[in-house]
């Protein structure tokens, strides 16, 4: 049953909301524009506000429901972590788009919210302010993705094996990332409302 979980969970991590919204409303491939990422923070650059928060919400979304599908059929606390890591790497690695998506970052959002509820909470304050304070989208998202499991250590009483995926999870984010780790290294990441060259 787990194999099925993970087979959904995959195939509603591949919808790239980004794409679909970027291809209708202005007709072009997002990964070509900003960053290149299909996610939320690119179609801001691309599109604007409106059509980001849209983009954040169901990307947001497809961690959810996958976790919340795991969780239905009464899997054991491994396969339900591990469904949501399957809608990551749906939509970081999209079937339906020649597996070349975003970064993970809201859909990651989504099941970690199901699987740790105060740890990530707490991370997302923490992370919140880190993007306010310095307009780096990357490094909040890193600094949530990384704190969660970290924090779920002593906040919450999710099982162990959510802070393990977690932890495979924050890893690949950070892989995911490599890219503006290094722009964060040499001080030259895209912040947030200053215009960004395309990719
Ligand atoms: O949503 C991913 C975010 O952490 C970074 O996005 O487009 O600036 O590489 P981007």
């Amino acid at each position: 049953m787990f194999i099925l979980a993970f087979v959904i969970a995959y195939l509603i991590g591949s919808i790239s909301f980004s794409y679909l919204i970027t291809k209708k409303i202005k007709k072009v491939d997002i990964r070509e524009f900003g960053s290149g990422n299909a996610g939320a923070t690119n179609t801001l650059r691309v599109l604007g506000v409106g059509p980001a928060v849209t983009v954040l919400l169901l990307d947001v979304l497809k961690g959810v429901v996958a976790v919340l599908f795991a969780m239905v059929l009464n899997l054991d606390s491994w396969a339900v972590a591990a469904t949501g890591l399957f809608a990551i790497l749906g939509h970081n690695f999209p079937v339906f788009y020649g597996f070349k998506g975003g970064k993970g970052v809201a859909t990651t959002i989504g099941a970690f919210v199901m699987l740790m509820y105060s740890p990530a909470l707490a991370a997302g304050v923490f992370a919140i302010i880190l993007i306010i304070l310095t307009r780096y989208v990357s490094l909040g998202s890193l600094i949530f993705i990384i704190f969660t499991p970290i924090f779920s250590l002593y906040v919450g009483d999710n099982p162990l094996s959510y802070t393990y995926i977690g932890l495979i999870i924050a890893l690949l984010a950070i892989w995911q990332h490599r890219t503006n780790i290094k722009r964060l290294i040499r001080g030259e990441e895209n912040r947030l409302g200053k215009k960004t060259k395309d990719i």
